[in-house]
């Protein structure tokens, strides 16, 4: 999940660089570096901790060059330290390079390397590529023929850039599988490389990505793209339509802030162009999907990790109910070691707001191998999962900064209740009125949302009053567990509580032993089919001396005499009330994270997107 900047140019390519990086933070943040080119030299500046780190480095022993490289890492291999950062130079000091991805036969690289001479600076795998370059260098290979015949040796995903002073004019970049993207800006007379659109997007809008398996050679004049075995390949050139400002915290304190207020416009931005509100027809292009296809379909199958996990969880609910299709979801790192029953009657959807989740790719692999439908439901324009898949449905929720994701999870829960609809049409198995119904509700929806976003100071206050508890439990039934799993995901990874998400209906199966006064229970119980079983879980809880918060329905006074604090959130349809009852859930843990001084936007240990095992 590490960030990676490449330049070459007319321009100074150090202040290229460190924007770029800032602009990838979000990627990893254990430690960064940069090398560029300067008289003919190789010079070098990382250490261990924030971007902020490294600019101090440069400050105090300034550099600049047209050519350089530069990466903020999620430490893999090695830990997070000045002589683990990237960049990596060998021992000739003629090649320099930076890495995303994990070197699975790094090991035995190593010691073959140091069988031969090699001496090793630190205890990563990106090292042992450093020193393949300069052993087919020194055989008196080119660049791109020392670069070809090193990378075929490296088995598992990589992203990888670097240059050699011994071609003072040109970077070389490689995708080898799904180790995150990467890009290659184009810009007038000068090219950039990065492994995500973010640190190129201020330069150039013109992009180009590569393939898995796939070279560039880059020089201030242009590129060349060639696959690991030496043939040409041609690449378009992407134009991307979104501007750099919307990568920015424009007047929120975090980017987590200003993605939960930008829920209502995504969501009205991922409805958009894709519902008629006169004729009630949804329509999905870029799914690709025939009315032949849709009705020889027997079942979907939903991959997907962490809160998109969460979100096929709620998809399965809408799906089922809308389109009347059997669905399953799967944790991307379970299914692809799972040998699914897989064959072309099926579909398998994939969720991910990055693209770029390994497991989650892999899982779609393995689905075409399999002779499945694969689609996918993506926020990054232009990942892998966007161009992978059979067909796509793409969030439009605009750049998802911060580590915790809030507004992909509800743009893509939408996006399943739009597929809902469209296989209903297609597949005829819904009544046209109800269809007609579920289609109208869509309407009001982002009004619904702005409305809970309007009560954001009483989550901040009663966060105050939650903050220093140390465990939680989060209790939800039917559509709205899921949401109990996810709100409770959002207080472990913002705040480091230890928060745990269960069915209510198994409290009285063991995790009521849990429940006194130093475990705050948060509990779903909107006026839904399941509203009386979940206040007799309130009062249980009660009972036991928790302190109990409710997100119940506005107007509901029974919940008042039964919870100590209640959230009240507005009537919604049944199958779009996670989307609201999520809301309050993402404040209060935003606003508990911030009380108790937490890193918000870069929690400890996480990056954005989780592209090793
Ligand atoms: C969500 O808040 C987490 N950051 C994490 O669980 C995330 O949802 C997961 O890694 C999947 O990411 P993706 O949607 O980009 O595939």
């Amino acid at each position: 999940m590490c960030g990676i900047v490449g330049y070459v140019g007319p321009g100074d390519a150090v202040p290229i660089i460190l924007g770029g990086l800032k602009r990838l933070e979000y990627r990893g943040y254990d430690s960064a570096g940069l090398a560029v080119l300067e008289n003919a030299h190789i010079e070098l500046r990382r250490g261990a901790g924030k971007l902020d780190q490294l600019e101090r480095l440069v400050l105090e022993r300034p550099l600049s060059g047209h050519v350089g490289i530069g990466h903020t890492r999620w430490a893999t291999h090695g830990e997070p330290n000045e002589r683990n950062a990237h960049p990596h130079i060998g021992m000739t000091g003629d090649v320099v390079v930076v890495h995303n991805g994990i070197v699975e036969n790094f090991l035995e690289l190593r010691a073959e390397l140091q069988a031969e001479g090699a001496e090793f600076k630190s205890d990563t795998d990106t090292e042992t590529i450093v020193h393949l370059l300069e052993r087919q260098l020194a055989g008196g290979q080119s660049l791109v023929e020392a670069a070809r015949a090193a990378f075929k040796l490296l088995k598992g995903a990589q992203a990888i850039v670097a240059f050699s002073r011994t071609e003072p004019d040109r970077l070389v970049a490689c995708r080898i599988g799904n180790a995150g993207g990467v890009v290659l800006g184009v810009g007038e007379d000068e090219m950039y490389v990065a492994s995500d659109i973010p640190a190129i997007l201020e330069h150039t809008r013109r992009l180009v990505f590569l393939e898995s398996r796939q070279m560039a050679m880059v020089t201030a004049d242009g590129y060349s793209v060639e696959t690991l075995d030496g043939k040409p390949a041609e690449l378009p050139i992407q134009v991307i339509s979104w501007d750099p400002v919307s990568a920015e915290k424009g007047e929120y304190k975090h980017f987590m802030q200003k993605e939960i207020f930008e829920q209502p416009r995504a969501l009205t931005d991922t409805i958009r162009g894709r519902v008629d509100f006169e004729s009630r027809q949804v329509y999905l292009p870029d799914l690709n999907l025939t009315e032949d296809r849709a009705r020889s379909l027997s079942k979907v199958v939903t991959v997907a990790c962490g809160t998109s996990y969460y979100s096929g969880l709620v998809g399965k609910a809408i799906i089922e109910r809308i389109a009347r299709l059997p669905v399953e979801v799967a944790i991307g790192s379970e299914f692809r070691y799972a040998d699914p029953i897989l064959d072309a009657s099926m579909a398998v959807l994939a969720i991910t707001q990055s693209g770029e989740t390994v497991d989650t790719l892999a899982a779609m692999e393995e689905a075409g191998d399999k002779q499945a439908l694969v689609w996918s439901i993506v926020n990054a324009v232009g990942s892998q999962a966007m161009r992978q898949a059979d067909g796509c449905i793409p969030m439009h929720a605009g750049p998802e900064i911060g580590v915790a994701s809030t507004k992909a999870f509800t743009t893509s829960i939408i996006d399943q209740y739009l597929l809902a609809c469209s296989l209903a049409q297609l597949r005829g198995t819904q009544d046209p009125d109800t269809l007609a119904a579920y289609v109208d509700d869509l309407a009001r929806l982002p009004d619904l949302v702005g409305g809970v976003l309007d009560h954001d100071a009483e989550y901040q206050s009663l966060a105050y009053e939650l903050y220093q508890y140390d465990n939680f439990l989060y209790l939800g039934r039917g559509i709205n567990y899921p949401i109990a799993l996810e709100g409770a995901l959002k207080l472990k990874e913002l705040s480091y509580i230890h928060a745990e998400g269960y069915p209510a209906g198994e409290m009285k199966h063991g995790p009521i032993a849990l429940l006194d006064e130093n475990m705050p229970v948060l509990a779903i119980a909107i006026q839904d089919g399941v509203y009386d079983k979940m206040i007799s879980q309130v009062e249980q809880a009660r009972a036991r001396g928790a302190v109990v918060i409710a997100v119940a329905t506005g107007g509901d006074k029974l919940i008042a005499d039964k919870a100590d604090h209640v959230l009240y959130v507005p009537p919604t349809p049944a199958l779009l009330s996670p989307v609201v009852n999520v809301l309050p859930l993402q404040l209060l843990a935003y606003h508990i994270a911030v009380w108790r001084g937490a890193d918000v936007d870069q929690p400890r240990n996480l990056a954005k997107s989780v592209t090793v095992e």
